[in-house]
């Protein structure tokens, strides 16, 4: 079923005792670097992980494990992001970190926080940005590996506003384990090592080739013991100093260098436009929405995400249901024919109206009306079970016209998802990006002069490229000074709606299709009855409004000419999510990390 990839059973036996150390034993934290297996990349069997008190899912283990000896050490779901986060930056650079952006849900017991901590444009930026002298978009792929696309980074101050809000340990306590692990190295894994192999432009960057590449330009092979002294000085002066020492002075000069003086396509941020960055609000409203017998909380615009996953699971209420859903764990074509066709109607909607609230209106001036239980009713009487409609068409939510245009869609990559629930119960959904794998390709060395440093991004490549479509109307997304790019990142946090009582915290990297990635997730866990481990194993499929996506290695024939026969062109393809999912149960916490992905559990 799994084609060629690699089913590594002991490693998964191995993840199962590393996730149970029962050494951690210390209350006060007092970091302690791990053992570091080399991992393979391709397919890991994961087991699931039950825990009694407490749990941390990342997507690598010895960022799982921060996590972990934080909330030994008494700290708080958001004290754990913290030091995860950090050291992601350093072991999976490929896909967040401090050069990039994020969203991070908290849930108090009480309510559910959330903070935006998504880049923004600069201010001499505007819709022509990323157009030729011909008025024409450049190529994505040059737009990408460009000063151009650097957003001003707003992890680091997400951060630090979460802690002054829910941190239990102190700030600087937090950096510990990135610091060290920065100061002594860490093994490079097998995903990292392949993918930089394969990176066409990072070897370009002096700093970033000084760094993960030998003196052939071949890069650093898995297992290498790979020290960041510059990463380590960077954090050390943020954990002794706070965000200042990174929005302000070296190390926001440093940024602006690199971006100002990329060799080929250099970008306009500015000094300024660093040191504004902590001064924005990053508090905002979540949003929230039942399905079925469970309240979802997900993120607002500019993330598009909850509002796809909820726009999708919702026409799917109002579809006739298969008898059969599930077959021998693959989702059957009368199954996935629903599940696409509402995607498809879901898309036709994001791609029109969702945008950077704060320059551009919801529809009906409120994004709730995207999602309201008529609206879906009416979109879901676009479906037909006897074949697909091809391409949807955007609806009227709100009932007002819109003179937006349609974006086109655009390739999204990388990004990292972290789920935690503490000892108090209380929960973080928060998943991270720099964008495209190792970002623009630009680092930072924060100005230390010393070996290492970040990457940063590249989020404004998830602007639309064009700010106009096809027939010269304005798109919502376009480039703006100041404003931030429509993203699909779903941190998630499910309730029964009864009770209110948390019932799972998850989400997903993976592009465009983390909407999928995390809707499938849901479903899993809450329509199908499957443990966390199992929803995220389940073969992945995602519709953007053109053809519908399966996972390569998944699905059996019958599956994919039973959509043929309802009008589908199938495209078949890898579909790497990296799900990470914490459930509460009875008696305790089950956790789940993405067999595609290092990712794991960890936690007592
Ligand atoms: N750059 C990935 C996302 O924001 O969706």
């Amino acid at each position: 079923m799994r084609g060629s990839f690699i089913v590594v059973i002991v490693l998964s036996l191995f993840l199962l005792f590393y996730g149970c150390d029962s050494d951690h034993t210390e209350e006060v934290l007092k970091y302690r670097i791990p053992e570091q297996p080399e991992l393979p990349s391709g397919y890991i069997a994961k087991p699931g992980w039950p825990a009694s008190e407490f749990a941390v899912a990342a997507a690598n283990p010895l960022a799982a494990d921060a996590g972990y000896q934080i909330i030994k050490a008494g700290g708080s779901a958001v004290d754990a992001a913290i030091a995860v986060q950090l050291v992601l930056t350093l072991v999976e650079p490929q896909s967040s970190g401090i050069g990039g952006g994020a969203f991070l849900l908290f849930w108090d017991g009480e309510q559910v926080h959330a903070y935006n901590g998504r880049e923004t444009a600069p201010a001499a930026a505007d819709q022509n940005l990323f157009l030729d002298e011909n008025g024409s978009p450049i190529l994505f792929h040059d737009a990408v590996r460009s000063g151009m696309s650097v957003g001003v980074p707003g992890t680091l101050s997400l951060l630090k506003k979460a802690h002054e809000q829910h941190g239990i340990l102190a700030w600087n306590d937090l950096f510990e384990p990135a610091i060290t692990l920065s100061e002594q190295g860490f093994r490079i894994s097998s995903r990292l090592h392949s993918l930089l192999d394969s990176d066409d432009a990072l070897r370009n960057d002096e700093i970033a080739r000084a760094y993960y590449f030998d003196e052939n330009g071949d890069p650093h092979p898995a297992g290498y013991n790979l020290k960041n002294p510059a990463l380590a000085q960077v954090l050390r002066n943020v954990a002794e100093q706070g965000i200042p020492a990174f929005y302000q002075g070296d190390v926001a000069e440093d940024i602006v260098y690199r971006v100002q003086s990329h060799p080929v396509r250099p970008g306009l941020m500015t000094i300024d436009d660093v040191a504004a960055y902590p001064t924005l609000n990053l508090r905002t409203e979540s949003m929230c929405n039942d399905w079925k017998s469970f309240l979802i909380c997900g993120f607002p615009p500019p993330s598009s995400g909850h509002i796809a996953i909820m726009q999708i699971l919702g026409i799917m209420e109002y579809l006739d249901q298969p008898v059969t859903a599930l077959q021998d764990s693959i989702p059957t074509a009368k199954w996935l024919h629903n599940f696409f066709e509402a995607s498809k109607l879901a898309f036709a909607d994001r791609n029109k109206y969702v945008a950077d609230p704060l320059f551009v209106d919801a529809p009906g001036n409120e994004w709730q009306t995207m999602l309201s239980r008529d609206y879906l009713a009416e979109r879901a009487e676009l479906v037909s079970a006897s074949g697909t409609m091809g391409t949807a068409v955007y609806g009227l939510p709100g009932a007002e016209q819109s003179f937006w245009g349609t974006q086109a869609n655009q390739p999204e990559r990388g990004t990292s998802h972290i789920s935690i629930i503490d000892k108090q119960g209380n929960a973080v959904s928060m998943t991270t990006t720099i964008e495209s794998g190792f970002g623009s390709r630009i680092m930072s060395n924060g100005g230390t002069g010393l070996a290492g440093g970040f990457l940063l991004n590249n989020e404004l490549t998830d602007f639309s490229l064009n700010p106009i479509d096809e027939v010269g109307n304005l798109i919502a997304n376009r480039v703006e000074p100041g404003k931030r790019p429509r993203s699909s990142m779903s941190p998630s946090l499910v309730f029964d709606k009864e009770t209110g009582n948390l019932l799972a915290t998850v989400g997903s990297p993976g592009g465009a299709a983390i909407i999928h990635y995390t809707a499938k997730a849901i479903i899993g866990m809450y329509d199908w009855g499957l443990n966390a481990q199992e929803a995220i194993n389940l073969p992945n499929f995602a519709d953007f409004n053109s053809d519908p996506v399966l996972e390569q290695g998944y699905f059996p024939e019958w599956v994919i000419s039973g959509l043929e026969a309802l009008g589908h062109e199938v495209m078949i393809r890898p579909m790497t999510s990296g799900l990470q999912a914490i459930q509460v149960i009875e008696g305790g916490l089950f956790g789940g990390a993405d067999p595609r992905r290092e990712g794991m559990v960890m936690g007592d």
